[in-house]
């Protein structure tokens, strides 16, 4: 479930052409489980229509602050009241300078002025062209913005409905989404490096032709947005898969188990916390060739030698960083049987502190699995859930660990 099931937002548009964006996120919001209070300034009802909003959140919108269907005709103080935090997407340039100067002429900024500072976080999407953006009257706003605790995202990059390309697009819905329910995820990793691995390698035989395995990667990447929304900073090394990679996570592509360890190598430094979920190859041809190998009609097969894959996990483990607890290890285990069995001894056989067994064939390529969390103390269970439910588990099960 979502950390924004059960919020209300209040949702301010401001003038922009990317209100049509605003309204993708109200829906997604609704979707998420938020209840939305949309207000809208009358420069965004250029844009779009009020009853847009209104039909999307299932709430009456609100555009003056002469609204007389407020009893004490205080909508400004009503409606910030009751909001777990006020959203404006899109800030235009001109209510960003407003926020900053304590402006309160309309609904929106008026709120945002009566908002109490210590219950109701202000969070602004901006939205405008690339060298309205890039102006220092805009850009000295936004430093002052976040100086006096607003949270401003990101924009977005790329064409922009005036024609000019460039930084100051707002974001796309799902990233807003994303964004904020990382502002209300617990931040239980604030100030740490999580290294996580996804997905199978592919060894080479020839220039077309390899070995891999089924592994979707979507646990391990739910790990890492777990973590990144948890407050860490993530590397994720992914084998090949297709899968987006989570907002704000750095990822770093590998085919083969020996690009993956050297990935993992060069980001071990720096990590507090190593996720091996990787289905990574044990074997891989002794030789690749070059050229791809032909079927000639004599009937010959080609042989192929294989040679031992180096064991990521327990390199890293064992190394000083990780056999001391500096780097906290942790490895998955996909069995098909006896998994309380098997995961003990790949525990002790890694040299990890903490094992994650699951049943394999029930789990590759779906959307959700069930965990076995071993330790040195014992098993526990999280049931059946989606995979991001099990990896936010996860993410807390390991931080309350690091505090041990
Ligand atoms: O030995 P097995 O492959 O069952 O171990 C699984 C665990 O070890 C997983 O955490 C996997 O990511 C990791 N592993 C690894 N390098 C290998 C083989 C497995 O990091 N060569």
């Amino acid at each position: 479930m979502s950390t924004l099931a059960g919020k209300h937002i209040v949702l301010g548009l401001s003038g922009g052409i990317a209100v049509f964006k605003s309204a993708e996120l109200c829906r997604a919001l609704v979707k998420a489980g938020v209840t939305v209070q949309v207000v809208m300034t009358e420069a965004a009802e250029h844009f779009m229509t009020a009853v847009t909003l209104q039909a999307l959140s299932g709430r009456p919108v609100y555009t003056s602050q002469w609204d007389p269907r407020e009893a004490n005709n205080m909508a400004h103080i009503n409606l910030s009241r009751e909001a777990d935090a006020i959203v404006v997407a899109p800030a235009s340039a001109d209510f960003m300078a407003k926020l900053l100067h304590g402006g309160a002429d309309e609904l929106l900024s008026l709120m945002c002025l009566a908002r109490p500072l210590d219950k109701v976080p202000l969070i602004v999407a901006p939205a405008m062209n690339r060298e309205m953006w890039s102006n220092p009257a805009t850009q000295r706003n936004v430093l002052q913005l976040k100086a006096d605790g607003i949270h401003v995202l990101d924009v977005g990059q790329g064409d922009q409905a005036c024609g000019e390309t460039g930084d100051g697009r707002m974001l796309e819905a799902e990233e807003i989404l994303e964004d904020l329910e990382a502002f209300f995820t617990p931040k239980v990793l604030a100030g740490k490096a999580v290294l996580v691995t996804a997905g199978p390698t592919y060894e080479a035989i020839d220039p077309v032709r390899g070995i891999t395995n089924l592994s979707s990667g979507k646990m391990g990447f739910a790990i890492a947005r777990a973590a990144r929304m948890a407050g860490a900073s993530v590397t994720l090394v992914a084998g090949p898969v297709h899968l987006p990679t989570p907002r704000g996570v750095q990822r770093v592509d590998v085919r083969s188990a020996c690009q993956m360890l050297e990935a993992v190598q060069l980001h071990a430094h720096a990590a507090h916390v190593f996720i091996a979920t990787a289905a990574v190859a044990d074997w891989r041809p002794a030789h690749s060739a070059d050229q791809k190998i032909k079927k000639d009609g004599s009937g010959v097969t080609p042989q192929l030698n294989f040679v031992e894959n180096p064991d990521i996990l327990a390199t890293i483990a064992q190394s000083p960083r990780g056999a001391s607890g500096e780097l906290f290890c942790v490895g998955f285990a996909a069995e098909s049987h006896d998994l309380l069995a098997h995961a003990t001894a790949k525990r002790l056989r890694k040299g990890v502190p903490l094992l994650v067994g699951n049943i394999g064939p029930a789990t590759f390529g779906q959307d959700d699995n069930a965990l076995l969390l071993v330790d040195q103390s014992g098993a526990r269970e999280l049931p059946r859930a989606s995979k991001q439910a099990l990896a936010v588990q996860l993410i807390g099960d390991i931080a309350v660990r690091l505090t041990r």
